[in-house]
């Protein structure tokens, strides 16, 4: 049987994706290399998450080898790729330009030349809603130029998805590029937002709000991510971009009101302006994701943040 290859499988989404492809019976190889940017020791939970389906092979490897990445496409008889490797935060690419650079763009590189060595049937790569800027089209929608971007991250997101463009032109690959919004829940990353202020308000330790709370982000909860991942997958279509978000953008100052609800304790809130790196608002147009494969997101940022309660409380002790 075929099987699918899933990049950064013991990350945050990339557990999700794989465990929801395991779930129908897919043959899953997760291929990471457990950076160090986070604890490593969260991304064997993620992986011990998925069971221990005989369906799942876990390869500990660098989307930067390329020998190795061919290799493994060749003998694991990969005929289809969901690639979600990356250094993912905005703020620490400002000082890691290099770094992001050589694991997003060069490493996607080598992941669509192991898909071309083996003709794979589709590719569906990870951008993100931050390749927009401060746009003023709002909602955000796919066919925005997309060329200003804020910080080295995203611009190596757009990279990606200029490089996926050529790999298609030049040799007819299918590849789809999601554009994820602010993706939240279980296993969610410590590094961003709902961990870290949920963690601080447990601690009685500031949190830091940007332009008092006057910004919105389109939060997206990891279920429909992982499901608009799927049904994408199951849709090649040539070439395409779109929007994963949830469509429905939230002020970061309810932001900070639902977990004070949900924890049953107070923020304690600084304020400081907005760095040049974030912008004020991400706001998903998702017509084209629905029309073209079902993306339908269901989960409401209450009951989302809910759940993520629900897992931190267990997680922590
Ligand atoms: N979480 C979000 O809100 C969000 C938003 C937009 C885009 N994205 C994109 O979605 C994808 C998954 O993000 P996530 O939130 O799950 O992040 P994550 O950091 O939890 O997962 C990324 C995984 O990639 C692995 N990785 C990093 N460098 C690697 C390398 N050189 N070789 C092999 N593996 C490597 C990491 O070990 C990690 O397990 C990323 O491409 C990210 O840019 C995420």
């Amino acid at each position: 049987m075929n099987a699918i290859l899933v990049t950064g499988a013991a990350g945050f989404i990339g557990s999700h994706v794989s465990e929801m492809l395991l779930k129908r019976g897919e043959h899953v190889i997760g291929y990471d290399n457990l950076d160090p940017y986070y604890d490593p020791r969260i991304k064997r939970h993620n992986l011990n998450a998925l069971g221990d389906s005989l369906n799942f092979t876990f390869i500990e490897g660098d989307i930067r080898d390329a020998e190795k990445l061919n290799h493994v496409t060749k003998t694991q008889k990969i005929d289809r790729i969901v690639h979600l490797a990356a250094l993912a935060n905005v703020r620490v690419s400002i000082n890691r330009a290099a770094d992001f650079t050589a694991v997003n763009v060069g490493g996607t590189v080598n992941v669509l030349e192991a898909a071309r060595a083996v003709n794979a049937a589709h590719v569906v790569i990870a951008s993100t809603s931050s390749v927009y800027g401060e746009t003023n089209r709002i909602p955000f929608t796919e066919d925005d130029p997309a060329i200003n971007p804020l910080a080295p991250y995203p611009a190596t997101k757009r990279a990606t998805e200029l490089m996926s463009h050529a790999f298609h032109n030049l040799f007819h690959l299918p590849i789809t590029a999601l554009r994820f919004f602010n993706v939240y829940g279980p296993r969610g990353r410590p590094d961003m937002t709902p961990y870290k202020w949920t963690q601080a308000i447990l601690n009685g330790e500031p949190i830091t709000l940007f332009n008092k709370g006057n910004m919105k982000r389109d939060w997206t909860f990891v279920d429909d991510t992982a499901k608009g991942v799927v049904a994408a997958l199951d849709h090649p279509n040539g070439f395409g971009i779109y929007n994963l978000g949830r469509g429905e953008p939230v002020l970061m100052s309810d932001f900070v009101q639902i977990i004070e609800e949900i924890t049953g304790k107070s923020a304690i809130i600084q304020e400081t302006e907005a760095p040049a790196s974030d912008p004020s608002v991400t706001y998903a147009d998702i017509t084209l994701a629905r029309k073209t494969f079902g993306y339908d997101p269901q989960v409401s940022i209450a009951d989302g943040l809910q759940k993520f309660w629900e897992w931190f409380r267990l997680a922590n002790g």
